[in-house]
């Protein structure tokens, strides 16, 4: 029984004091696309997401060593559904958002040019705060655990054929009363379009460079300042994108 509680309470420290999370693997059109953790998920080394704090640090695009090429693209068309599966250490072990903070998906062509991307990126989504029912993105993944299983997803564009990456990116703001206290879990799938599109994706929004450390919404205290009035960083969603969400 000793053991059993000493578990417990480890397995909950790790949720809530290290908080590493990542993306597992990518669902599409509701079919699982299998182990993607360095196959077509730029997983850091250690196969686990540790936040990146200072938004000016040169991985904050797809974090450490994110810039490295996978060895699998994975193949969609536009209009498929496209829902990363976020864990925290095991397969199973669902993401479930105890920390309260935006979610925010970003779209680029795939480059090979080393760690800093320009500003290629496009907003696809994003989700803050709900001010009918009081929930952040994050709460979403707690209160429909069951049926999120650490979804999200996205709807993707009609856009040329080619290489691309998404990004996905869960913002907590547990600490971000403090400078650089916003913890940032961006993580990037390798994706190739096979239909031909031609929306043309604006671009805009560079990592590093569009995210300035002190802005208000990454310095955020999450017991005095207004949720009501969270400024979602990294500017507008895409009008041509075609949407998202979180299950529920
Ligand atoms: C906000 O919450 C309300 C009440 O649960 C829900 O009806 C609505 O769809 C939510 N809005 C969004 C944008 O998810």
């Amino acid at each position: 029984m000793k053991h059993h509680g000493f578990l417990l309470v480890a397995a909950s420290l790790m949720h809530t004091a290290l908080a590493h999370i990542g993306i597992y693997g990518v669902w599409l059109n509701g079919e699982f696309q299998g182990d993607g953790r360095n196959v077509h998920v730029r997983t850091p080394a250690s196969k686990i997401n540790s936040p990146v704090r200072n938004p000016d640090w040169t991985y904050i695009a797809c974090n450490t060593l994110g810039h490295r090429e996978q060895p699998a693209w994975l193949e969609v068309k536009a209009g498929d559904t496209f829902a990363p599966e976020w864990f925290w250490t095991e397969r199973g072990d669902f993401y479930t958002g105890n920390h309260k903070g935006p979610l925010l998906v970003y779209i680029a062509p795939a480059v090979s040019s080393g760690p800093n991307t320009p500003n290629i990126w496009t907003k696809l989504y994003h989700y803050a705060y709900n001010t009918t029912d009081g929930y952040w993105s994050d709460d979403y993944f707690r209160k429909n655990a069951e049926a999120t299983k650490g979804h999200h997803f996205i709807t993707i564009p009609d856009i040329p054929a080619g290489d691309y990456l998404v990004r996905s990116e869960i913002i907590t703001l547990q600490e971000a009363m403090n400078d650089n206290g916003a913890q940032h879990f961006p993580s990037c799938v390798q994706i190739r379009v096979k239909t031909k599109g031609s929306a043309v994706l604006p671009g805009g929004v560079s990592f590093p460079g569009t995210y300035v450390p002190l802005q208000r919404g990454l310095k955020w205290s999450l017991a005095t300042d207004n949720p009501r009035e969270y400024p979602i960083p990294g500017g507008p969603v895409w009008e041509g994108s075609p949407g998202g969400g979180i299950y529920n």
